[in-house]
């Protein structure tokens, strides 16, 4: 396959900028808020960087362009692709299989002979793109085809692989019908990467459990064949962050600190200001969340207008049944505690069906006295590292469920299982009546983790390990 011109080429699921069809066909975009996107673009500028990934649009076809010295090349759709590979494959049957089965995973062979059409067609954009020597990062689990396809197609550049979520336990992985393709898939990286410890050694666990591979420590040997030598796949763990100084200072503006006040106020400025934020997803403990909430109001622990709970969910896979399910049910409760515990003009939850920009973010941190992060099971968890971040004035107490990659990075966190209602509650409560001193020392803690660890270090980290990897051909040569 002829090689391309980028010597850095990244495919994720998603672009990194968001892209519009104006009502006159032109076509305009501006970039995507999000991490990832901030790590990577000073490299892509650098070094020649392209990005291959897909718009969200269906059907949309479109010649690859330059965006901030980054060449997006967007992989195209079709409705049906979206239903199968994106809705169903990814999100019906992985998300929930490598979630711990918080809902059942559905395994049928149309969706997942979708997942192997869009794999391959992402690398074989990756491949073309790709300049002879090249590496190419591959992301999350929407993609774990692409290693093993397009080592066959380039077999001259460097390949990573980060997974964004949880790896699950071979017990569990073992139901996919599918799980010998999907490891084989990965081990055509030469470095995959993973949120936690745990997540990587679940991996080396399938590996040695589905196939005959020698698994030696954190490698895997794929052996040769004729004039082709053995060759070594990583899997190591690579805590994700956020772009920490950036979020830092935006915290600290005069327009941020003056909007917080703006949101106690508007809540009728409560004594006490819960806040959670999450994509509307089953994996977040929202119903946890909201459960322990409306035990300590009826318990009378709490009351209102002294106190409030404001949950932003942020709209997300919203035709996935299982996400259909879960609104109708945050709704119905958080419905049912206003009705209970309201009062005119004062509700108990402040429920916000929609996403945010950062400024209004770092001003709800600001802003509330405890961040209840809750998730059943969770990567990272990006949100508790932003709302630390955002925490330069010491204030504040992050309520932190176990199950989640930043529980191991934020032990001065008060962490909870989520599933323990009654230590949830008594949680809750000791975040509330914390001594300020005792805050103050967790919170600096925190953030002295939270800055340090950033998102360029995470990739910087990666990276320089995926750099010391050797190609099978070249070693060859
Ligand atoms: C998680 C996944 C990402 C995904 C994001 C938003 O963080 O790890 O891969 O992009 O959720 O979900 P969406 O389905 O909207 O891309």
């Amino acid at each position: 396959m002829p090689a391309g011109e980028y010597e850095f080429v990244v495919v994720a699921n998603r672009l990194p900028v968001d892209m519009t069809v104006e009502d006159d066909g032109s076509l305009s975009w501006e970039r995507s808020p999000g991490g990832l996107v901030t790590a990577l673009a000073p490299i892509m500028q650098k070094n020649g960087g392209a990005w291959v990934g897909w718009s969200g649009k269906a059907g949309l076809e479109h010649d690859p362009f330059d965006a901030e010295g980054i060449h997006v090349t967007p992989v195209t759709l079709s409705a049906q692709e979206i239903a199968d590979y994106y809705e169903g494959f990814s999100n019906g049957t992985l998300w929930p299989l490598y979630h711990d089965v918080i809902v059942p995973p559905e395994f049928h062979r149309n969706w997942w002979n979708a997942y192997v059409a869009v794999n391959r067609r992402f690398a074989a954009a990756a491949a073309e793109a790709v300049a002879p020597g090249g590496t190419v990062w591959v992301h999350d689990y929407q993609l774990q085809l692409v290693p093993s396809v397009l080592r066959l197609l380039r077999p001259d550049v460097k390949i990573g692989f980060f997974n964004h979520i949880p790896f699950p336990p071979v017990e569990i992985f073992a139901q996919l019908p599918w799980r010998r393709q999907v490891v084989d898939g990965l081990l055509g990286a030469d470095l995959v990467g993973f949120q936690r410890p745990g997540d990587a050694s679940n991996f080396l666990r399938a590996v040695r459990r589905l196939t005959d591979l020698q698994v030696r420590g954190p490698q895997v040997t794929m052996p040769g064949h004729w004039s082709r030598p053995d060759r070594q796949v990583r899997a190591q763990a690579f805590p994700i962050s956020i772009d920490s100084a950036a979020f830092d200072e935006l915290a600290r503006t005069p327009d941020v600190i003056a909007r917080a006040k703006q949101i106690r106020k508007e809540l009728g400025s409560p004594e006490i200001l819960l806040l959670g934020v999450d994509r509307l997803d089953y994996t977040k403990g929202i119903r946890h969340r909201l459960k322990a909430f409306g035990e300590l109001l009826e318990d009378g622990q709490l009351r209102v207008p002294e106190a409030t709970l404001v949950q932003v969910a942020s709209p997300s896979r919203e035709r996935v049944e299982q996400y259909q399910l879960l609104r109708d049910e945050v709704e119905v409760t958080v419905g049912r505690i206003n009705g209970d515990f309201g009062t005119l003009g004062r509700a108990a939850v402040h429920y916000m069906h929609h996403s945010y920009p950062a400024t209004e973010m770092a001003a709800l941190y600001l802003a509330a006295d405890v961040m209840l992060v809750t998730s059943l099971r969770d990567g990272m968890n990006l949100v508790a590292k932003e709302y630390v971040a955002a925490r330069s004035d010491l204030g504040g107490a992050l309520v932190l469920s176990e199950f989640t990659g930043a529980a191991d990075e934020l032990g001065q966190a008060l962490q909870i299982n989520p599933h323990d209602i009654a230590g949830t509650k008594a949680t809750i409560m000791r975040a509330i009546t914390m001594d300020a001193r005792e805050g103050r020392r967790r919170m600096r803690s925190m953030r002295r983790r939270v800055m340090q660890h950033d998102v360029q270090r995470w990739a910087d980290d990666f990276l320089g390990y995926l750099a010391m990897s050797v190609p099978s051909e070249r070693e060859s040569v």
